[in-house]
C-alpha cells in the first residue's frame, strides 16, 4: 500500500515535472540552427529565452508540448540554401510551410527524416533540380511545390502516397511523361506550365484540362474539357469584381429610384433586402479571394519581394498575401474608406482587412503615410500591422477586436439580453480614446490628423480602455467628396465647406463621440416622427431649457453617485463641439480635463467586478421624474 502511494507520488511528480519542463529543447536548437544560418529579411520573434511552443511565431507543438509538429514561415524573406541537418531534426514535424520565400538549391535530401510529414508547402521559391523519391513520406496529404524551378520527371514514387489529396507541381520545368498515378484519394491536381509530354494517363483523366495546360501534352478527343470549379486552378475566369459591382450598383440605383416613387414598394424591398442580407451573412465560407481579390490580380510572379504584404517591425504575424486571400472572410462593414473584412487565417489568427477605395496618391506618398501611421505604437491606438499597395488593390491589416466597436456596444438592440455599458466602462472608453487621439496629433511633427473619428472606429483594448482605429486616411483618399450620411453627424461644421479635416475638426468629432457615450443616442437619429435630429443640436436645445437628466442615457440612471461626473463630461463634450474651430480645446487639454474628472482612475476606483450596484437594486436618481 505504502509502496503504491510512493509510486503514485513519484509518478505524479514526474508528470508535473514533465509538464513544467515540456519545452522541446532539441527541436528548439534545430530551429535556431535553421534560422541563424538562413538569411531572412523579416525578423522573427524567436527569443531563445522564451517558450518555443507558446511564443515563437509560426511554431506549433504537440499537445504534450514535447515536440514541434508544425512550422509555418511563409513570406519571411528566407533566401539561399536550407542549412542541412536543421529542419530535418524535427522528426515529429507534420506541417512544413516555407512558401513564398526565395529559397534556392535542390529539394533538401535530409527531409527524408521527416517521416511524419503530412503537409508540405514549398511553393513560390527558387528550388531547382529533380524531385525526390516520395515513397518515404507515407503520410503526405498535400504536396505543393508549384512555382519553383524543379526539373526532371514526375517521380513514379508518388503513387505510393495513398493519403495524397492534393498535388501541385505547376509552374516548374518538369519534363517527360506523366506517370499513371493511381491515387484514389487525390482530389486536387495541377501540373500546368511545365514541359510535360505524352498523353494524360487513364487514372488522371478525371481532372479538368486546366490541370495540364501549358505542356506539350496531346489531349485525346475523349477528353472533353470539363469545367470543375473545385479542381480548376485560379484563372482569369474568376470573379470579376469590378463589372459585377457596377451591375450591383446600377440595379441598386434603379431600386432606390423605384422605391422613392412607390413608398409601399420600398417597404417591401426593405423586407426582402433584410432577408437577402441575412442569408448572405449565413454564408460564412467565403474567402477574400472569392470576394474579388485574386492573387493574380495583386501579385505577379515577376514582381520582387518588396511588392508583397509589408509588415511593420515588431509584428509577429506569419502569413503572406496568399494566406490572407485564402482566409475565410466575413464582411464587417462598409466604412468611409472602403470595405472592412474579418479574415480568419489557416492557423486561426483573426485580423481585420480594410480594402481602401478612392486612393488618390501614388505608391510613394501612400507608403510614406503608412510609415507615419504604422510607427504609432500606443495602447490607445489600434496598430496597423501591415499594408499592401498595388495598382489595383490597397489593403490595410489590423488586429481584430472581438467585442466590436463602441458604436455596436452603445447602439446594439436594446432590450433583454443586452449587457448595458456601465459608467466605468464609458469613462475608460472616453479616457482611452482621448489619449489615443492626443498621441495621433503628436505624430508627424504634431501634424497628423485622424480625420474619421466616430464611435464605430473606437474599440476596447485589453484593459477595456478606448482604442482608436482608422487614422490618417483622409490625406490619401478622396473619400470626403461624397457626403456620407453616417459620417456626417461627426463632421465639424467647417469641414462641410472646406472638405479638409484638421486637428480641430478631430476634436469636434471626439466631442460628438463623448455626447454619444453620455446620451446613448446616435449622432444623427430620428425621434418619433421621421425628422432627422443632429445630436449636437439636440443636446444644445435640451441643455438650453435647463440641466436635466433627460440628456443622459437611461441605462446610466441606475448607477449611483455619478451625476457629477456625467455633468462634468457633458461640459467637456460641449466645449469640444463649439462652432468656431479655434475655440475648441487642444487634444492634450481634453485628456487632462477628462483625467481630472476622475483622478487616479486606476488606483482608487473599485473595479467593475465588485461594484455595489451589481448586487443592490439601484436607488432612484435625483432629478428623474
Ligand atoms: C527575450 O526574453 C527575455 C525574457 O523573457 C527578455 O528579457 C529579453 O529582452 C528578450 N530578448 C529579446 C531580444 O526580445
Ligand atoms: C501516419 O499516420 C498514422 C495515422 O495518423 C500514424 O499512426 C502513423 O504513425 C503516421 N506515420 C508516421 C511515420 O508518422
Ligand atoms: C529565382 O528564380 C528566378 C527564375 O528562375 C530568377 O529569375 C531569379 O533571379 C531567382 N531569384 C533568386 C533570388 O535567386
Ligand atoms: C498550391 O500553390 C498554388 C500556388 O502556386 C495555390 O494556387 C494552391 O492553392 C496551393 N494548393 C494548396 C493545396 O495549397
Ligand atoms: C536540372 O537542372 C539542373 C540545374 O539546375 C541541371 O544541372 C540538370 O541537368 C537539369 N536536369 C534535367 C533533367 O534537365
Ligand atoms: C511503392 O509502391 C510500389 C508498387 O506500387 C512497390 O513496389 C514499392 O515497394 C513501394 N515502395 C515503398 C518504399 O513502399
Ligand atoms: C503559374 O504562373 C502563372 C504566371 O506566372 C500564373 O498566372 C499561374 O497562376 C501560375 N499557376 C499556379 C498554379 O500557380
Ligand atoms: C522541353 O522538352 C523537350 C524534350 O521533350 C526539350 O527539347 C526542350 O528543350 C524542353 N524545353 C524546356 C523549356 O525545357
Amino acid at each position: 500500500m505504502k509502496a503504491l502511494c510512493v509510486f503514485t507520488l513519484i509518478f505524479n511528480l514526474g508528470l508535473i515535472f514533465s509538464k513544467v519542463n515540456a519545452e522541446p529543447v532539441e527541436d528548439k536548437e534545430a530551429l535556431l540552427d535553421f534560422v541563424n544560418n538562413l538569411p531572412h529579411s523579416r525578423s522573427l520573434n524567436w527569443n531563445e529565452s522564451a517558450s518555443v511552443c507558446n511564443h515563437w511565431t509560426g511554431v506549433k507543438c504537440s499537445e504534450d508540448g514535447k515536440r514541434v509538429v508544425a512550422v509555418r514561415l511563409p513570406g519571411v524573406g528566407f533566401s539561399g540554401l536550407i542549412p542541412p541537418k536543421t529542419i530535418s531534426r524535427l522528426s515529429a514535424l507534420k506541417i512544413l510551410s516555407l512558401r513564398s520565400n526565395v529559397i534556392t538549391g535542390y529539394f533538401p535530401s535530409d527531409f527524408i527524416n521527416l517521416k511524419s510529414l503530412c503537409y508540405l508547402y514549398l511553393q513560390f521559391n527558387n528550388f531547382s533540380g529533380t524531385l525526390p523519391d516520395f515513397s518515404v513520406w507515407k503520410n503526405l496529404t498535400i504536396i505543393n511545390l508549384s512555382n519553383n524551378g524543379f526539373n526532371g520527371t514526375i517521380p513514379r514514387s508518388l503513387s505510393n502516397l495513398t493519403q495524397l489529396e492534393a498535388l501541385y507541381l505547376a509552374n516548374n520545368s518538369l519534363s517527360g511523361k506523366i506517370p499513371d498515378l493511381n491515387l484514389p484519394n487525390l482530389q486536387q491536381l495541377n501540373l500546368a506550365n511545365n514541359n510535360l509530354s505524352g498523353s494524360i494517363p487513364q487514372s488522371l483523366k478525371r481532372f479538368p484540362s486546366s490541370a495540364f495546360v501549358g505542356n506539350s501534352i496531346s489531349f485525346d478527343e475523349n477528353l472533353a474539357p470539363r469545367a470543375s470549379p473545385d479542381v480548376a486552378p485560379r484563372g482569369e475566369s474568376h470573379l470579376r469584381p469590378k463589372s459585377g459591382r457596377r451591375i450591383g450598383e446600377t440595379t441598386l440605383l434603379g431600386i432606390v429610384i423605384a422605391a422613392s416613387v412607390l413608398g409601399l414598394l420600398a417597404f417591401l424591398f426593405l423586407i426582402v433586402a433584410c432577408c437577402v442580407r441575412k442569408k448572405r451573412e449565413d454564408e460564412f465560407a467565403g474567402t477574400l479571394q472569392k470576394r474579388g481579390m485574386s492573387p493574380e490580380k495583386v501579385v505577379s510572379r515577376n514582381q520582387d519581394a518588396s511588392n508583397r504584404l509589408f509588415f511593420f517591425e515588431g509584428c509577429n504575424y506569419a502569413f503572406d498575401l496568399e494566406d490572407l486571400l485564402r482566409a475565410s472572410a466575413e464582411v464587417l462593414g462598409k466604412g468611409t474608406f472602403g470595405m472592412a473584412y474579418k479574415a480568419i487565417l489557416e492557423d486561426g489568427t483573426t485580423v481585420v482587412v480594410k480594402r481602401l477605395k478612392d486612393v488618390n496618391v501614388g505608391k510613394r506618398d501612400f507608403e510614406q503615410q503608412m510609415e507615419i501611421v504604422g510607427s504609432i505604437r500606443h495602447e490607445n491606438v489600434v496598430e496597423l500591422k501591415a499594408y499592401y499597395y498595388s495598382k489595383d488593390e490597397k489593403l490595410m491589416v489590423y488586429d481584430y477586436y472581438s467585442l466590436g466597436s463602441v458604436s455596436a456596444m452603445l447602439h446594439s438592440e436594446r432590450g433583454e439580453g443586452r449587457i448595458p455599458l456601465d459608467w466605468d466602462t464609458r469613462m475608460r472608453i472616453a479616457i482611452g480614446a482621448a489619449r489615443g487621439i492626443a498621441r495621433i496629433h503628436a505624430a508627424n511633427g504634431g501634424k497628423l490628423v485622424h480625420g474619421n473619428i466616430k464611435s464605430s472606429n473606437i474599440f476596447l483594448n485589453s484593459q477595456q480602455y478606448g482604442c482608436v482605429s482608422d487614422l490618417g486616411l483622409t490625406t490619401i483618399t478622396s473619400a470626403l467628396a461624397p457626403v456620407i450620411a453616417r459620417a456626417a453627424g461627426y463632421r465639424a461644421p467647417e469641414v462641410t465647406d472646406s472638405r479638409k479635416a484638421t486637428q480641430a475638426s478631430d476634436v469636434y468629432s471626439f466631442g460628438v463621440v463623448l455626447l454619444e457615450i453620455l446620451t446613448g443616442k446616435s449622432p444623427i437619429h430620428t425621434t418619433g416622427g421621421d425628422e432627422l435630429v443632429h445630436l449636437v443640436r439636440w443636446v444644445h436645445s435640451v441643455v438650453r431649457e435647463e440641466w436635466t437628466a433627460e440628456v443622459f442615457d437611461v441605462e446610466l440612471l441606475r448607477y449611483p453617485n455619478i451625476e457629477e461626473e456625467m455633468v462634468e463630461m457633458l461640459q467637456i463634450a460641449m466645449s469640444c463641439v463649439v462652432r468656431m474651430p479655434d475655440q475648441r480645446p487642444k487634444m492634450p487639454d481634453v485628456v487632462r480635463v477628462i483625467e481630472n474628472v476622475r483622478p487616479n482612475d486606476s488606483e482608487n476606483r473599485p473595479s467593475s467586478g465588485n461594484k455595489s450596484e451589481s448586487s443592490t437594486p439601484p436607488p432612484p436618481v435625483a432629478g428623474e421624474n
